[in-house]
């Protein structure tokens, strides 16, 4: 035992623990990994899914139950996200427009959920996609609050 405790320092003295010295890629280096590629890629190959697509997918296109905390949920975020533009009321004069953005018209007949989701995911004319910031859930609660906000000011803004 006490021999091997006096090897001890010896035989550590023996490993070369420098962390230098292992296999890795240089960075902006290139690999073999891909034929001509960089080590480090952030493209992803062809077909890569992530592992949450499907279920995403899945939240785009069916629209939840219209509940409370639905509606509380889509009025925090049109708050946040549509006021700029569309306005507390949605008559479409928010301080955006005010200051010389076109004018969206006010919410009405034209609009239900399906389609208001889908602005929202894609974009309308001049208004800009908020997929890449507003998760599919989200943006199903901004609808439902955007119906709600119909009728409760009907022909508003017109
Ligand atoms: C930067 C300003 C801006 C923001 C922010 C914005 N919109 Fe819009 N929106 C517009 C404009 C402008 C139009 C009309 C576009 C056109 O006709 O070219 C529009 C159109 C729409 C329409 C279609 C209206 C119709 O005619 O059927 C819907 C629905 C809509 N927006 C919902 C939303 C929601 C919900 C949000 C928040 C997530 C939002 N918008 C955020 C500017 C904006």
């Amino acid at each position: 035992m006490k021999a091997a405790l006096l090897a001890m320092p010896l035989l550590l003295a023996g490993c070369d623990l420098s962390m230098t010295k292992q296999a890795r890629h240089d960075a902006q280096g290139g690999a073999t990994l891909w034929q001509d590629g960089p080590a480090a890629s952030d493209d992803a190959p062809a077909g890569t899914v992530a592992q949450d697509q499907p279920a995403r997918d899945a939240a785009a296109t069916t629209p939840p139950h219209v509940t409370p905390a639905l509606l509380a949920r889509g009025e925090d975020r049109y708050r946040i996200f549509c006021t700029p533009c569309h306005a507390e009321t949605g008559n479409g004069l928010g301080r955006v427009v005010q200051r010389g953005f076109p004018r969206p018209p006010a919410f009405g007949n034209q609009d239900n959920p399906r389609r208001t989701a889908d602005a929202i995911t894609r974009g309308y004319g001049a208004m800009y996609p908020f997929a890449d910031r507003i998760e599919p859930d989200d943006r199903w609660a901004i609808a439902a609050y955007v119906e709600a906000l119909k009728t409760l000011q009907p022909g508003q803004g017109k």
